[in-house]
């Protein structure tokens, strides 16, 4: 995982910013409970998703481990951010009536024991919500980057931690369903080829991270020989799912 703290000033500009945050929280909205409720942001970041979510009949907080990350989101959510580690969360059990997860499952090598904690510190019959598949996100279908890299990241698939099948599978074992579900775009965010090969070399593409060197060279050669090598193909599509008893 890269480091958080020396990233902190870096990450809103570079995980697409306002547009980014707004259609996020507008996508967690519409699984959010209706009326006044608490609602617990793990893995808050820098605050530019929780700010959003704030509103006069709710009690929002969030936690995040990262120092620097939260130095920024405690300016834009004032005394309403705690440090504190996921899988260990400093918050007592069957307390709050939601919990958000944006973008943290996918980097963590095992997601139970935060999906564990969250189910913890939600009251009976509250809702857990979190982005799964997150790096499928940019492959739509019909997108050339999609066909490239199609067969790398097949074979990654299964370790993929924030898949979706595993997190509703780890779900249904603890009696929790599919309650809802949704997406949000990553405004700004789409990839030329160019821009993969770049992030691709820069190490930040899991399933680039699990191949063997003569593949990625492979795929990078491939995403090389694509037309248009500037052009950005479409914005990813995150997903969201909202999990209840
Ligand atoms: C990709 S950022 C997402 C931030 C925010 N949710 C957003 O959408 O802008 C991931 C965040 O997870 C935090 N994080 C990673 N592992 C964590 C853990 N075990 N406990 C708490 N926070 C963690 C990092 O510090 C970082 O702020």
């Amino acid at each position: 995982m890269i480091d958080y703290d020396d990233e902190a000033r870096n990450y809103d500009a570079s995980r697409g910013g306002e547009p980014r945050a707004l259609a996020a929280a507008d996508a967690v909205e519409l699984l959010l409970p209706q009326g006044p409720c608490s609602i617990l942001d793990i893995a808050c970041g820098t605050g530019i998703v929780t700010r959003r979510l704030l509103s006069p009949e709710r009690m929002v907080v969030g936690v995040d481990r990262s120092p620097g990350m939260l130095g920024l989101a405690g300016q834009r959510v004032p005394g309403g951010v705690v440090r504190g580690d996921a899988t260990r969360l400093p918050f007592a059990s069957d307390g709050v009536d939601a919990v958000v997860i944006v973008w943290l499952l996918h980097l963590l090598p095992d997601p139970a024991s935060v999906l564990a904690e969250a189910a913890r510190v939600l009251r009976p019959g509250g809702v857990l919500i979190t982005t799964v598949d997150k790096d499928d996100a940019y492959f739509v279908e019909g997108s050339d980057i999609a066909q490239v890299t199609a067969e790398l990241r097949r074979q990654y698939a299964p370790r993929v931690p924030d898949g979706s099948a595993r997190v509703l599978g780890w779900a249904a074992e603890r009696g929790l369903g599919l309650a809802g579900q949704t997406e949000f775009p990553g405004t700004g965010q789409g990839r030329s080829p160019r821009r993969w090969r770049e992030v691709i070399a820069a190490g930040r593409i899991p399933w680039c991270a699990h191949a063997t060197e003569d593949q990625v060279a492979d795929v990078c050669q491939r995403l090389a020989e694509l037309p248009d090598q500037d052009a950005a193909r479409p914005d990813p599509l995150y997903r969201l799912v909202a999990l209840k008893a």
